[in-house]
């Protein structure tokens, strides 16, 4: 389990996050609210991308505050990122290998592609760069990082670029990974259907946590982002 213990984080005299305290100790997580609440900042604190100015993050009860992105990510910490990572010169078939941490065959590895919507003949031996649209790079990013079997799944606004069809499939995903109880799943998310299936709701603003609630409580004070619910269906 992951907990923030009065984290603060400060640039160029500006506070981005202002004593922060969660426990993540659901199995299903989603952190949501505006623009600029520090959403993104506070997943690149737990995955050690950004050093807080202040407080602490502790692992299974063991401050990790000062350890590497690698050796979070060695004991188990994961993260897909809101704007995913090309890798030149490797393949999505590799990507997944590497991910899942064994050699997959083309079949099992098409099977993880199908699952985020990716017709995977068509994918598997695509190489991770330009060439691949926003979206499809976002789904390829979310395939690799669900089959590894990770203790702690971090999900930047996977919705992101992200057609209604596919996120069908997405959510199918993530309703797979709350049930893992092995693992534990953080997402941020501006999106109606993925804060519906959280164990708990974390409502950023102005880098502070404005209220945790452990159900659906919040629906009434989420502000879902315009642009993302038109008539309750995702617009993109
Ligand atoms: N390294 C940085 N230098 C200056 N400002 C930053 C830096 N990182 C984040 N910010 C600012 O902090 C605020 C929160 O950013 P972010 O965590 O990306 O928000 P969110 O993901 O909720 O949209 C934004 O106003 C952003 O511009
Ligand atoms: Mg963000």
């Amino acid at each position: 389990m992951i907990e923030l213990v009065d984290i603060s984080y400060r640039v160029d005299n500006k506070q981005i996050l202002d004593n922060v305290n969660i426990k993540f100790d659901s199995n299903f997580t989603v952190i949501t609210g505006p623009n600029g609440s520090g959403k993104s900042t506070l997943a690149k604190i737990i995955m050690g991308i950004v050093k807080p100015t202040s407080g602490k993050i502790l692992y299974n009860g063991e401050d990790i505050t000062s350890w590497s992105i690698d050796k979070r990510a060695n004991e188990g910490i994961s993260f897909s990122f809101q704007q995913p990572v090309k890798f030149k010169g490797l393949t999505v078939h590799d990507l997944i290998n590497i991910s899942s941490g064994e050699e997959m065959t083309v079949h099992d590895a098409c099977e993880v592609l199908s699952k985020v919507g990716l017709c995977a003949k068509e994918y598997i031996d695509r190489e991770i760069d330009s060439s691949l649209s926003g979206g499809e790079l976002k789904r390829i990013e979310i395939a690799s990082v669900s089959v590894r079997n990770s203790k702690i799944t971090l999900f930047d606004e996977p919705e992101a670029g992200i057609d209604l069809w596919s996120f069908n499939n997405l959510i199918k995903i993530f309703k797979d990974l709350r049930e893992k109880n092995n693992s534990k799943t953080i997402i941020i998310s501006h999106q109606e259907r993925i804060i519906n299936i959280a164990d708990k709701i974390i409502l950023l603003e102005n880098g502070k946590v404005k209220e945790i609630s452990d159900s659906k409580e919040l629906d009434n004070v989420i502000n879902v982002t315009p642009c993302c619910k038109v008539g309750g269906e995702l617009h993109e």
